[in-house]
């Protein structure tokens, strides 16, 4: 059979029908898998999301960051919102993920991905199918000397569905389904771009994806459904680049001779944990200052531009309400135009705020969104264009920002001054922070999706590879 084909008869769990004693039994087995909800796997960079294929929300929403500490001479790893709970000795922060946006350890980002659903889903593992509540089998026809595997896997009962992102190399994406086959037992996996399913979430089977993540942002052009691969481009602009910005700026009061902004409790040196551990809490503050205080310039043109009437966009900014913000630590301020001016190098590489110790190189300007933008379309087919401007869907947290819409769309009416651009952009919070998940959770619960599994059974007949083969 050739792998691209999915097959034409459901096969889960390795279970196929052939007429044998077992053929009832098996059949009823079969349908009782199709019923079972399907887990939707959305690792991003920041946080980790799973829950149900069908639901609104993913029930499960852990930081993708884990801690390592050593207690009585052993390792010991945190998992979960933990990280941030007990500032343990020594305790280091880490990530999985590199800055890329692609699995850097594998052996912690399946500890990650595992936790995230087993904490919250599907439980504790090792239950008897034919007695789990997912087989209800009378006791009658239950096979008496049929063999159940003592150690069951975490997901030896639920197909999976993962996201990925659009330039994730064809090795982790066998890594992948090799570790949901393999280690958690899954009888059905499928592995869908994240840009896909932002699309599906805003009910488009075509768009031009705008994601604005932790580690990266990235322009995904999608047709029926499927992504331009050659159109896909992604920069390290994204939310952490943001915070470092924000702290590139507080450096500068600081040095300009105001209090420092933020003090952290003190440790003595044998009892302090890593400084990744203090990052990590950093960057939980700067976060609560970006969805309340940071604001994009809204634009038409530059922040560093002067409108028609010769005032600078500085100048308007500058006279527009300052926003207030309390440190944990008590200390307050007003914040006025230098909130506009952290986010501007999203647009304006040359507006970037500098900083030698920062751990973003300064930006280029082919890393900015609006150079983003145009090197995607200039890849894809002139016919597709109109289409995909029309079509512009916005996603990812950090394009809550105040002002990113609004400035989006004034970029994209000075580039394609031509075509109707349409930006949609949920309102909604959730739907914004959760796009991709809640894309995965209507494509897995359709029924038309059930050929598309790749069942357990076409995995040990084909290998890893048949992920290349079938989620394109
Ligand atoms: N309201 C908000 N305004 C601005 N930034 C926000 C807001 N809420 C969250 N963020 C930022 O958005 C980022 C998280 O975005 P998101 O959850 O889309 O990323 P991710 O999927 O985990 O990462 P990536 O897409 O890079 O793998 C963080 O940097 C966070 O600080
Ligand atoms: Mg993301």
């Amino acid at each position: 059979m050739n792998p691209s084909n999915p097959p034409q008869t459901a096969e889960y769990g390795g279970v196929t029908i052939h007429p044998s004693s077992l053929e009832h039994l098996l059949t009823y087995v079969a349908s009782r898998l199709d019923e079972v909800s399907a887990i939707v796997l959305d690792p991003g960079y920041s946080t980790t999301r799973a829950g149900f294929a069908g639901e609104d929300a993913p029930k499960s929403l852990i930081p993708t960051y884990y801690g390592k500490y050593n207690a009585d001479g052993q390792e010991k790893l945190i998992f979960g919102d933990d990280v941030f709970v007990t500032p343990r000795p020594g305790l280091s922060v880490h990530n999985p993920i590199g800055r890329d946006g692609i699995v850097e350890d594998w052996d912690m980002a399946e500890k990650v991905w595992e936790y995230s659903f087993t904490s919250r889903l599907t439980g504790a593992k090792a239950s008897d199918p034919f007695h789990n509540g997912l087989n209800e089998i009378p006791s009658e026809e239950l096979p008496t000397e049929m063999e159940v595997e003592a150690d069951e896997k975490p997901l030896a009962d639920s197909p999976l569905l993962m996201t990925e992102p659009g330039w994730n190399p064809a090795k982790a994406r066998e890594k992948t389904i090799e570790i949901a086959m393999e280690k958690w037992g899954t009888p059905a996996f499928y592995l869908a771009r994240n840009g896909v399913l932002s699309a599906f979430a805003s009910g488009k089977a075509s768009a031009l994806v705008i994601d604005i993540g932790a580690s990266n942002i990235s322009i995904t052009p999608v047709h029926d459904g499927m992504i331009l691969k050659r159109g896909v481009q992604h920069s390290p602009l994204g939310g952490d680049y943001i915070s470092s910005q924000i702290q590139a700026f507080s450096k500068t009061a600081v040095e300009a001779g105001q209090p420092p902004q933020a003090k952290y409790k003190t440790f003595p040196a044998d009892k302090a944990p890593d400084a990744s551990y203090r990052s990590l809490l950093e960057e939980r503050t700067i976060s609560e200052f970006k969805e309340c205080v940071v604001q994009v310039w809204a634009g038409p043109n530059k922040l560093s531009a002067t409108g028609p009437n010769g005032v600078s966009n500085e100048e308007v900014a500058r006279t527009t309400p300052g926003r207030p913000f309390e440190f944990p630590d008590g200390y307050n301020q007003v914040f006025g135009v230098d909130r506009f001016r952290v986010t501007e190098s999203l647009f304006d590489a040359k507006a970037a705020i500098p900083d030698p110790d920062s751990p973003f190189p300064a930006p280029t300007p082919s890393q900015t969104l609006p150079e983003l933008i145009k090197a995607s379309l200039a890849a894809v087919d002139v016919d597709l264009r109109p289409h995909l401007l029309a079509n512009v869907v916005v996603t990812g947290a950090s394009s809550l920002l105040y002002g990113f819409t609004d400035r989006l769309n004034h970029e994209l009416m000075a580039l394609y001054p031509g075509p109707r651009v349409r930006i949609s952009a949920p309102g909604n919070t959730a739907e914004r922070r959760f796009g991709s998940w809640i894309g995965g959770s209507i494509l897995a619960s359709l029924g038309t999706f059930h050929q598309m599994w790749i069942s357990k059974k076409e995995y040990d007949e084909h290998g890893p590879n048949i992920v290349e083969k079938r989620c394109k």
